[in-house]
C-alpha cells in the first residue's frame, strides 16, 4: 500500500513511522509512506499557506492553491487508476471506526490531508476529496496526530504486518466484541491465578470461555455495541441474564 500525506507539520511524523510495526513494514516494503510538506507548493516569496476567513471572524482558513497542487502532484505521479481515496481529517467528517480502517485497508493508495487552523477553504472538500474522517468527538489542534491513528490502524491490518493474520482477528471491535481478558505466565503472582480453563490445553473450553469473557465485558463496558453483534441464542440468553442481574 502506499500512502501520502499532506501537512505543514511533517516533522511530526518521525517518531511513529520510524518504529515498532511501521519500521518492519517500511523496511518489508509492505507500505510506503510519504510525507508532504504543503508549503513546498506555495509560489509566493514567504510561502503562505493560510490567509484571513472571508466575511470575518477569528482564526486562519488554508488556502486551496498548495493543497490542489500538492495533491494532484501525486495524483499525476502515479496515473491514478483505480478510485483514490483522498481524505481530510477534521472533526467534522464521518467517525473512524475498526470497520473503516478496514475498509481503507482494501485500497493499494491512500491520501491523507491534514487541515489545520479554522480549517481548510470549502473548495478543498468540494472538488479535491472524496471522504473526511474524524477520530472523536473532540478537536485536536490538527490533523496530524489523527491521521497517524488513522495510518495505524490501517498498517496493522495490511497482510504480513502483524506476525500471523490471526492476530487481529480477536482484536476489540473486529468481532464486534472488546477482547476476553489476556494472561501469560507466570500461572500465579503475588497469589493471583491465571484461570484455570487456560491452563488446561483444552481449545474448545478455552474459546468458549473467551467467547463469554468478551460478551461479559462488552455488556459491562460498552453494552450499546451488544445489539449489532450476530450472538447465539445461548449467548443471547447470557446477555439477558446479565442485564437482569443489573
Ligand atoms: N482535526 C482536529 N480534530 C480532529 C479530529 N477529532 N479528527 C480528525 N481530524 C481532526
Amino acid at each position: 500500500m502506499r500512502i501520502d500525506i499532506f501537512t505543514l507539520f511533517p516533522n511530526m511524523f518521525d517518531g511513529p513511522f520510524g518504529t515498532g510495526i511501521f519500521q518492519r513494514a517500511i523496511s518489508n516494503q509492505l507500505v510506503n509512506i510519504n510525507i508532504h510538506n504543503i508549503r513546498d507548493y506555495t509560489h509566493d516569496k514567504h510561502h503562505i499557506v493560510d490567509d484571513y476567513p472571508y466575511g470575518g471572524g477569528t482564526g486562519m482558513v488554508l488556502k486551496p492553491e498548495p493543497i490542489f497542487e500538492a495533491v494532484e502532484s501525486v495524483k499525476s505521479d502515479t496515473g491514478s487508476e483505480e478510485e483514490l481515496p483522498i481524505i481530510l481529517l477534521t472533526p467534522q467528517g464521518r467517525l473512524f471506526s475498526q470497520a473503516v480502517a478496514r475498509e481503507l485497508s482494501g485500497y493499494s493508495h491512500l491520501i491523507l490531508i491534514c487541515g489545520h487552523y479554522e480549517g481548510v477553504d470549502e473548495r478543498v472538500r468540494q472538488h479535491l476529496v472524496t471522504d473526511e474522517i474524524s477520530i472523536g468527538d473532540y478537536v485536536l489542534s490538527g490533523g496530524e496526530l489523527a491521521a497517524m491513528v488513522v495510518v495505524d490502524a490501517v498498517v496493522r491490518l495490511l497482510p504480513g504486518v502483524l506476525g500471523s493474520e490471526a492476530s487481529t482477528q480477536d482484536d476489540s471491535h473486529t468481532t464486534g466484541l472488546l477482547q476476553h481478558p489476556q494472561y501469560t505466565r507466570p500461572a500465579v503472582y503475588r497469589g493471583w491465578s491465571v484461570p484455570e480453563v487456560l491452563l488446561s490445553g483444552n481449545h474448545a473450553q478455552i474459546a468458549k470461555w473467551r467467547r463469554e469473557q468478551a460478551i461479559r465485558r462488552t455488556h459491562e463496558r460498552r453494552p450499546e455495541l451488544l445489539d449489532k453483534v450476530n450472538l447465539t441464542l445461548e449467548e443471547r440468553q447470557l446477555v439477558n441474564r446479565l442485564k437482569d442481574s443489573m
